[in-house]
């Protein structure tokens, strides 16, 4: 019986992926369920509520599951971040290092209008590279962020202050 469970309880550990030493925090599992799915994306949402959002912007992979629905529930356009050499159009590229690794996630320079609100989202922030890169890629554009949702936040790894260091609302489900 799943009543009484929260998004926390439906996310599995991996241990030693995709290194020695890395616990992944695997929400294919909340994903797969249909009330947790359902309870993740009404959680994501609901601070922003009334808020004034033009579209939703994910981070590859995750991001696109999650952002992809939160789109369809607000009635509002999706655009994809993607890791480099994935989009078809002219893009902006962006560097960054992550909890194991480096890499370059790209936009299509077409894909936000100055001034437009957008709300940005992923499944988990880690050191917060990849969404800082996000971030970056948003601002220029000149995308206006609401808002940056995530299921899962790993405090220790320091992603959470240095996105709210860069001013931006920080919504989590759980640590
Ligand atoms: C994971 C996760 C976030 C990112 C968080 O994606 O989905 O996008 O890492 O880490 P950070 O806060 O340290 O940047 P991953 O890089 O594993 O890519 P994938 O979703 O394409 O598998
Ligand atoms: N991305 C970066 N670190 C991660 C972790 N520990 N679990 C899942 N995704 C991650």
């Amino acid at each position: 019986m799943n009543k009484g469970k929260t998004v926390k309880d439906y996310i599995r550990t991996i241990v030693d992926f995709p290194h020695e030493g890395i616990l992944f925090r695997d929400v294919t599992t909340l994903f797969a369920d249909p009330r947790g799915f359902r309870m993740a994306i009404d959680q994501m949402l609901h601070p922003y509520a009334g808020e004034e959002i033009d579209k939703v912007i994910g981070l590859e992979a995750r991001g696109f599951i999650l952002g992809g629905a939160i789109a369809h529930q607000l009635t509002l356009g999706f655009v994809p971040i993607r890791k480099k050499g994935k989009l078809p159009g002219a893009t902006l590229s962006q560097s960054y290092t992550l909890e194991y690794g480096e890499a370059v996630v790209e936009i299509h320079d077409d894909a936000i209008q100055p001034g437009e609100k957008v709300l940005l989202v992923d499944d988990l922030l880690a050191t917060g590279g990849t969404a800082e890169a996000g971030i970056k890629l948003i601002e220029r554009l000149g995308g206006e962020i609401v808002g940056c949702a995530f299921i899962v936040d790993l405090p220790e790894l320091g992603g959470r202050k240095l996105l709210e260091e860069m001013g931006m609302d920080v919504h989590v489900l759980c640590e």
